[in-house]
């Protein structure tokens, strides 16, 4: 296991509104980034490593899962690693028929439709967990000389949220709009209750997992989010984010520290309040809001996340850098702000202009 502490390092420090472990205001060497889908199809190292292997079984294998991990670590110095892996892994480690198809994404062998399927879906054995463990194990001993002047870069886990994995579950494949999980939640509402419990369950475990093997703190996915209005968000979606917030919340690391959690979406301008009291310490926001405006509806005691547009990193350096600079300049009025994209890294993203982006935000004062 690692020896190094992660519990002062900028992005935990910032997460945690900008105390230090003992509480105290302190200002963080540098800011903070790191990015959503930094590991991936936008890394050469990552497209020859995963050559011949499927996506889940890539996850699942404790010694490849952690070195691609590691890869963007390496080449961009960020902040923060996020442990590869997928949010249907846990699906996948029940038994359930799962996998990504390329350029598809998840594709279940039977969706989950009825109250019957609902009732028939597998428990998941705590022996089941034990790649996840031992690939996070590796990863934060790694992690534990990365940083800067050799100090230990902290390692975020992550699960789906009930919503947008029971999505995946019901329609069996991605959708635009969802319309199978949000007809369920009103046509028939007890089993809606019943697969979120199940989900909320799976993620919460997943996160736990991953938290109790060194994660310094964890993320919870609900990237459909935004397709529900905001009285079935708060009645048939919210409980349950809250529900697999419970497995996770006030977990003491390996420091001894609590674990900082952060609740992300996209499209969820108009839920974000509601979010926030899932049991979350940090909001992620997409780059559809400013982030002067997301700390007007949180109040100014929530640290954020995020949130420049993805859409901008093909663009001149000149445009993505002023960008970037009101992103920053927009976030200073959060207790904490962590620099992330609003979504994902794109694929065909030219990976040494996220190396840049990194430069630049470190270059910037805290
Ligand atoms: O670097 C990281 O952010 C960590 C790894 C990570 C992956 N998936 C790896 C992955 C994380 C955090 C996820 C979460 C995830 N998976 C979400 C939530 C975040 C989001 O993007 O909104 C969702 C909705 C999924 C489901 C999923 N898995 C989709 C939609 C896809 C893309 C399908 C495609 O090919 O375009 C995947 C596959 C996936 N997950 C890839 C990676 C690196 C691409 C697989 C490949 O390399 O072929």
């Amino acid at each position: 296991l690692a020896t190094g502490r992660t519990a002062d390092a900028p992005l935990i420090n910032q997460y945690r509104g900008s105390r230090n472990s003992a509480g105290e205001t302190a200002k963080p060497s540098r800011r903070p980034v790191w990015f959503m889908r930094q590991a991936g199809r936008s890394l050469p190292e990552y497209r020859k490593l995963r050559e011949g292997t499927s996506m889940l079984d890539s996850c699942l294998d404790p010694e490849m899962a952690s070195e691609i991990t590691l890869q963007p670590v390496r080449r961009h110095d960020v902040d923060a690693a996020i442990f590869f892996s997928d949010i249907v892994i846990p699906l996948r480690l029940a038994g359930i028929d799962v996998e990504i198809k390329p350029g598809v994404g998840p594709v279940l062998g039977s969706p989950v439709r009825t109250a019957a399927d609902v009732v028939a879906l597998p428990k998941i054995d705590d022996d089941a967990f034990a790649p996840i463990t031992e690939a996070v194990q590796r990863t934060v001993a790694e992690l534990d000389t990365l940083g800067p002047d050799g100090t230990a870069v902290p390692l975020i886990g992550f699960a789906g949220a009930p919503f947008t994995l029971a999505a995946y579950m019901v329609e069996g494949r991605p959708s635009r709009d969802h319309l199978g999980p949000r007809t369920m939640m009103h046509a028939d509402p007890e089993t809606w209750a019943a697969l979120a419990e199940w989900a909320a369950e799976a993620s919460g475990r997943f996160m736990r997992a991953q938290l109790e093997a060194g994660a310094s703190a964890a993320q919870l996915f609900d990237s459909w989010a935004g397709s529900l209005g905001r009285e079935d968000y708060q009645r048939h979606v919210l409980p349950h984010s809250t529900a697999a917030l419970e497995h996770v919340r006030g977990l003491q690391g390996v420091e001894g520290v609590t674990a900082p959690l952060v609740h992300f979406g996209t499209g969820t301008s108009e839920v974000l309040d509601l979010m926030k009291t899932a049991g979350a310490d940090v909001v992620g926001i997409d780059y559809r809001l400013n982030l002067a405006e997301a700390t007007r509806r949180l109040g100014a005691d929530t640290p954020l996340q995020g949130n420049i547009d993805p859409a901008l990193l093909p663009a001149d350096f000149s445009v993505l850098e002023d960008h970037v600079r009101k992103v920053v300049e927009a976030g200073s009025g959060a207790a904490g702000h962590v620099l992330n994209l609003g979504h994902g890294v794109p694929p065909e993203t030219d990976p040494e202009v996220l190396t840049r982006v990194v430069e630049l935000i470190h270059s910037i004062e805290p």
